[in-house]
């Protein structure tokens, strides 16, 4: 069956042909007897002309009265040039039509509960969440897809070339200490123990190091159980490396000069409006744009303008949200600069880290650092953290241990993909860059999770949920 088909995209070239195309329904329009429809397939649409004259069975007859919206059909037919005045540019197979010879109906459809041929958001977020397969169909969510894919395409292959090799790391872990409240997943064969999800690989990225991989990359999943906002998804996607032997330097030129590239190849039609990126300082940023993610747009409604800024010499630790104490600003594995160690025996909240974020048109899209790699001074960081002896034992005993195996000097960064892809989309929400995104509270409409477990799987996992 396939070896006939014929793509939508690639009628344009075979004027004069019969071919079969194969795909759904999209925006009937009934004429008299005339039918005009288009057919959908990945590569686009084609119009169609459905004259009952033409068509060679009554089987075929029947089937163009019946087709609706969303039907999944077989068709074949005359590719035609279009007549001058019904010439669409705008369409990539705007210059052709498909005259009806056989038509087929391969699957029927219900009247989806949201138009697909109506490109404005006209559905809540809950009913697209619900019917997420049908809100993809939509010809902007199809290309918002295919344009995270090019996004990593391109990012990847930008590292594979340098020599980075892509590690998968474990998503059943233990805490990782990026500040944000995690998920666990109760363990059945060490009872009243739980994995934690990773919020970032950090700590394996790290121990990679260790192991002597030298330049490490992954698509990692990270998983954050914070509130939720346009900007934050409990599951999303960060591009994440680490390298050994590197400067700050080194890190953040290698990311410029691949988020340069991956926005040549992806969207051309995008502006960088300035190369190399311009850097600021953390304590410059926050006095003139009272934020630590500037957008330094002049004219912030242009839509292809990409203003990418290096925000530097980030503090290395931050007042606590609910106790008034030091927290780390980025992670605790975060290396204060040489020129402020001897700040943290006097003043640690005033020292400053070898750190990096990068934001874009207003949003942090990745950061970074070099870390510790001596234990001592780790250790000196985790009590400036007010942790006591067995608390840093307990957390991080395996990666101090692993400190004592030789670690070379290393450094990375993780770019958030989702806040990328939705920039360059123009979305404003980074739901619409992902395939089967949380709604804002955390749920998923489509699989109906979370949801309650049954009782035999709470037994096996020693659970006792206390209902409120
Ligand atoms: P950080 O915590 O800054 O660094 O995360 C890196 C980037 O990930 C994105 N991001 C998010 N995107 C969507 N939803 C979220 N909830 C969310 N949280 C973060 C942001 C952010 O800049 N391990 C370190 C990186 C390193 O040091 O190498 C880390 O995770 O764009």
């Amino acid at each position: 069956m396939l070896e006939k088909r014929t793509l939508a995209i690639e009628t344009v070239g075979k004027v004069g042909e019969t071919v079969t195309v194969f795909g759904w329904v999209h925006a009937r329009r009934d004429m008299g007897k005339l039918v005009f429809f288009d057919v959908r397939d990945m590569s686009g649409r084609l119009q169609v002309v459905g004259v009952p004259g033409e068509l060679d069975t009554d089987e075929s007859r029947t089937a163009l009265q019946s087709i609706r919206t969303e039907f999944v059909v077989e068709l074949t037919g005359l590719v035609q040039a279009r007549g001058a005045k019904q010439i669409n540019l705008d369409q990539p197979t705007g210059t052709v039509e498909l005259l009806a010879k056989s038509l087929r109906i391969l699957s029927e459809s219900k009247t989806p509960p949201f138009e697909i041929d109506n490109e404005e958001r006209q559905a809540g977020e809950e009913l697209r969440l619900k019917y997420r397969y049908l809100d993809l169909r939509h010809e902007r969510m199809a290309k918002n897809l295919k344009l995270r894919h090019n996004i990593l395409k391109s990012m990847r292959e930008f590292f594979y070339k340098d020599g980075f090799i892509e590690v998968e790391t474990p998503i059943l872990t233990k805490g990782t200490p990026e500040g944000s409240r995690e998920y666990m997943v109760p363990s059945r064969l060490h009872t009243g123990n739980f994995y934690v999800l990773p919020q970032s690989p950090q700590q394996f990225k790290q121990l990679l190091m260790v192991a002597g991989v030298e330049k490490y990359v992954q698509v990692a999943r990270c998983f954050r159980d914070e509130d939720q906002r346009g900007d934050r998804q409990p599951e999303f996607t960060q591009f994440d490396y680490e390298m050994s032997f590197v400067s700050e330097e080194d890190i953040m030129q290698l990311t410029e000069s691949a988020l340069i590239k991956m926005v040549q190849e992806v969207a051309p039609e995008k502006h960088i409006m300035q190369i190399p990126f311009p850097r600021i300082t953390f304590a410059e940023s926050m006095a003139k744009y009272g934020n630590d993610k500037p957008d330094i747009r002049e004219n912030k409604n242009d839509p292809n303008e990409l203003a990418f800024v290096w925000v530097t010499d980030m503090p290395l630790f931050e007042m606590g949200e609910e106790e008034q104490r030091l927290v780390s600003a980025h992670h605790p594995f975060t290396m204060p600069k040489d020129e402020d160690r001897h700040m943290l025996e006097t003043t640690p909240g005033n020292a400053r880290a070898m750190a990096y974020d990068v934001a874009l048109n207003g949003f942090e899209i990745g950061g970074g650092s070099i870390r510790i790699h001596e234990r001592d001074l780790q250790n000196q960081i985790f009590r400036i953290l007010g942790q006591s002896d067995a608390q840093i034992e307990a957390k991080f005993g395996h990666m101090l241990e692993a400190f004592e195996y030789g670690p070379p000097p290393h450094g990375g960064c993780a770019l958030g993909v989702d806040r990328l892809a939705a920039i360059i989309a123009n979305e404003p929400n980074i739901r619409e860059v992902i395939a089967f995104p949380k709604t804002g509270d955390a749920r998923d409409p489509m699989m109906g999770a979370p949801s309650p477990a049954e009782d035999k799987a709470l037994a096996e996992a020693n659970i006792k949920v206390s209902k409120k």
